[in-house]
């Protein structure tokens, strides 16, 4: 079976995909959907045999709970059995938009999403396909990114195409996601938000909304940053293009070529992603541009990482980031998919 595609680019096809998409939700189905960090399988997060179908889709492990998607206030609570002040002040400034926040579940969220334990983690996504097929449906939506478990997240109707045409009825093709890599994920059960998984919504940003958000000033200092994993899915092996993928820093061609040739590079079959210092000579054939700039270089890094996959090459050489928070999102997904 090959997915039928449906597109969205004006608000007739918007509506009839949003249409067809409610349809196959409220049957039980999995669709392959737009979202503004990346494509996401979505299927009805209160039907426990549409989220099973779900995970066998990706072969996800049982123990990584799925994030909920909702389209309202009320849909979020539902889902959830407190509400914590952090996620007013933390929702009310970036939703909807790439947060995820983690809260004590209700009854109404099912086991499986939640990985059988006590949290679920909610978001409110901005991509009006997405907006649109919840209200339509009525219910929120389970969805993890869009690929086979430990594989690359897709940015763009393209690559859930090649990763999962074969066995979905339904992609909708939302244009490229305009965030690029996945949602931030913050634990607000706590005192302190605790981030689970950067993204581009930075420490810096939540931290400022908390301190905004609590009555009494000066009350909102910086959490502390204890180095508590509670995500799941942190631990296992995440965003992997199949080549091997290297991080680092040159001055120039010749530094480049010395360091590839020490580490028994060829380059040849590889390709260089490059944002500041561009090799320009002939040594490398493989070179890539990707802005020097966080938001830029976060909605353009997953598609540079798909064509590399696809060139077939043995390495992907990426020069190393700056040390700020705004890149911190990335820098984490570049040194995870560099470790092995
Ligand atoms: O941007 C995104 O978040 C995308 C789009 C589709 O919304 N989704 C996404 O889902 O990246 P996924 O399943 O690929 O990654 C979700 C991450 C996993 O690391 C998972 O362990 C964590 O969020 N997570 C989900 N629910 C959680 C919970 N209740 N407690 C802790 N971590 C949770
Ligand atoms: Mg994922």
């Amino acid at each position: 079976m090959a997915a039928e595609i449906l597109q969205t680019h004006t608000p007739a096809l918007l509506a009839t995909a949003i249409e067809r998409a409610a349809d196959v939700l409220r049957s039980g189905g999995v669709i392959g959907a737009p979202t503004e960090t990346v494509y996401g399988l979505a299927a009805n997060a209160f039907d426990p045999e549409a989220v099973a179908r779900i995970y066998a889709l990706k072969g996800r492990p049982a123990h990584n709970p799925i994030i909920v998607h909702v389209a309202s206030a009320e849909m979020a609570r539902a889902c959830t059995s407190r509400w914590p002040a952090m996620a007013d002040a933390l929702g009310s400034a970036f939703w909807p938009g790439p947060l995820t926040l983690v809260m004590p579940r209700s009854n109404r969220v099912p086991d499986i999403v939640t990985a059988g334990g006590p949290t679920v983690g909610i978001r409110w996504p901005q991509h009006p396909f997405m907006q649109g097929v919840i209200r339509a449906c009525g219910f929120p939506l389970a969805a993890p990114s869009a690929n086979l478990a430990n594989r690359l997240s897709p940015t763009n109707a393209a690559h859930v195409v090649a990763q999962l045409g074969g066995s979905l009825p339904l992609i909708v093709d939302g244009g490229n996601c305009n965030v690029g890599i996945e949602s931030t994920v913050v634990d607000v059960t706590g005192t302190f938000p605790l981030i689970l998984r950067p993204g581009m919504i930075t420490e810096t940003a939540l931290h400022a909304a908390v301190a905004a958000g609590k009555p009494e000033p000066g009350s909102g200092q910086a959490a502390p940053r204890d180095g508590i994993l509670r995500s799941p899915g942190q631990l296992d092996r995440h965003y992997l293009p199949q080549a091997r993928l290297v991080v680092r820093s040159w001055q120039d061609e010749t530094g480049l070529e010395r360091l590839m040739e020490s580490e028994g590079i060829d380059p040849d079959r590889s390709c260089i992603i490059a944002h500041t210092r561009i090799p320009m000579g002939g040594r490398f054939p493989h070179v890539m541009l990707i802005p020097d700039d966080a938001e830029a270089f976060a909605r353009a890094l997953y598609a540079e990482l798909h064509r590399c996959d696809e060139m077939g090459v043995a390495c992907i050489v990426v020069e190393s980031l700056p040390e700020t928070p705004v890149w911190a999102g990335i820098r984490d997904r570049l040194r995870r998919a560099s470790t092995r």
